[in-house]
């Protein structure tokens, strides 16, 4: 599929406008701070980096409350209803500010505003916001919040899209050490209960040169993790000369001490062929996320996933004779529309099977205009909520011991900061993805060590450095 890039003009004019919007706020008696949110994966909260990009750029300082704020940036996701509950209360919240200090601009953007129900509910019921804007125009920010700066109206701008590739965007990241870099944008799957294709177009992959320039960029710049982002990083550059093993082969190839992981992966699309890539690299994080979804053939019919449990359960075998120490992690919706008991016991059975290290599990949440939307859904909220909380329990039970294989290895580890629940450990993440926690010093920030392991928790290991 070609490509839709934004033009380099376009790009131009819109670094005008971030000149244009720095005078404009040049001449405020402080200097301006904003306070921007990004909700959802981790490519909302990619994007989140760029929006901040920018607003540095214009001349922004940023804040971590609303209170002071000069400007407030939700950027949402619309993936499940309580996400999008979350920012209609946030939002709202808001008034009480707006009130106290009218000049403050409020911005709403991102995937749960690209729904035109949503827009419109959102512009009705919040009449303070000033500015909604939608995923294919986050290049544009700088031109729209000049126009607010500059008309003081409210401003609506979502134009319906295939979607766009925007290079070059500044970028303001979380850390100094870890970035994220998105490879590929939207999503062709159709899963029937997904909202995604429907707020982020069609896939859409960056070329090549360009990922490989990004990446050898951030590792010249000390960075020590690249976290690779696409909806369904398998579907790289289908079309093109360069897929998703081969690229990770060209990234592999890069000299230096890094890690790089990526998410997420299709079971349908992921093949054994990139299973050898991870398993032949130096670099490749031995992470697997792996959604499944639901253990009933039946029920992934349905959710129009295009694989079976025997497929899956051949891929998670064929990972783990390749990779003895990969970290095996999944996605499953409870409560699909339609779904029966004897469809649940067979999700409880493969994940008994398969015994993941953990599992991000979610209750079906009807979103409008998908498939599933209008699919009978009979059984009440009351057994989802049932089921839900079994299903912790098991994986509860398997994430107990999960960890368990790895006491007694030695794993090399990326030293993040100090630990959240004891401040007198560092923490950091091994190649595996998972966080282990050792006694060090602060001169160890940044860099890698090897640990060895002595105790396995469900959500993290412990251990003690190698000298
Ligand atoms: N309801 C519940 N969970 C969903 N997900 C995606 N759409 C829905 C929905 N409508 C889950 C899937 C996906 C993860 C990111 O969110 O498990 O893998
Ligand atoms: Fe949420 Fe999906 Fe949008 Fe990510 S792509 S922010 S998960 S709706």
């Amino acid at each position: 599929m070609p490509i839709t890039k934004v033009s380099e003009e376009e790009l131009k004019d819109q670094r005008l406008f971030i000149r244009r919007v720095c005078a404009v706020i040049h001449v405020f008696d402080h200097k301006p701070l904003a306070y921007t949110h990004s909700y959802g994966c981790q490519q909302n909260v990619s994007d989140g980096e760029k929006l901040d990009g920018m607003l540095a750029d214009m001349g922004f300082g940023f804040t971590d409350t609303p209170d002071n704020a000069d400007l407030v940036l939700y950027n949402t996701c619309a993936v499940r209803e309580n996400a999008e509950n979350r920012v209609f209360g946030n939002v709202g919240a808001l008034k009480h500010l707006k009130e106290k200090n009218p000049d403050m601009v409020i911005a709403v953007c991102g995937c749960m505003v690209q729904q035109e129900h949503i827009a419109e509910r959102m512009h009705k019921r919040f009449p303070y916001v000033d500015l909604i804007f939608g995923t294919h125009v986050l290049h544009k920010f700088p031109e729209l919040l000049y126009s607010i700066y500059e008309k003081r109206k409210r401003v609506v701008c979502i134009p319906e899209s295939d979607g766009v590739v925007a290079e070059g965007l500044p970028v303001r990241r979380e850390s100094s050490f870890r970035a994220s870099v998105p490879i590929m944008y939207g999503c062709n799957n159709f899963c029937t209960y997904c909202v995604v294709p429907k707020v982020r177009g069609r896939e859409r992959s960056r070329e090549p040169e360009s990922v490989i320039s990004e990446v050898r960029g951030l590792i010249e710049k000390g960075y020590k993790e690249i976290l690779l982002l696409g909806q369904n990083v398998n579907s790289y550059g289908k079309g093109g000369d360069v897929d998703f093993p081969e690229l990770l082969r060209k990234l592999d190839a890069i000299d230096g001490e890094f890690v790089i992981s990526f998410m997420t992966s299709h079971p349908r699309d992921c093949s054994h062929e990139l299973i050898d890539v991870i398993a032949d690299s130096r670099h490749i994080s031995h992470h697997l996320h792996l959604p499944v979804q639901s253990g009933s053939d039946r029920i992934l019919k349905l959710m129009n996933r295009h694989y079976d449990t025997k497929r899956y359960l051949d891929l998670v075998q064929y990972a783990r004779s390749r990779i003895a120490d990969i970290q095996l992690t999944t996605d499953i919706i409870v409560g699909f529309p339609g779904e029966q008991r004897d469809d649940f016991d067979k999700t409880l059975e493969l994940m008994k099977a398969v015994k993941y290290d953990s599992a991000f599990t979610f209750i079906y949440s009807r979103r409008e205009g998908t498939k599933a939307a209008e699919m009978d859904d009979p059984v009440p909220d009351e057994e989802k909520g049932k089921w839900f909380r079994e299903l912790l329990d098991v994986q509860g039970a398997i994430g107990e011991k999960a960890y368990e294989k790895y006491v007694g290895m030695t794993l090399r580890v990326l030293c993040e900061g100090r630990g959240r629940t004891d401040g007198k450990l560092l923490t950091g993440k091994s190649r595996q993805n998972i966080i282990v926690d050792f006694v060090g010093d602060d001169g160890l920030l940044g860099s890698f060590v090897d640990v060895k392991i002595t105790k396995s928790l469900p959500w993290a290991l412990v251990g003690e450095v190698v000298k």
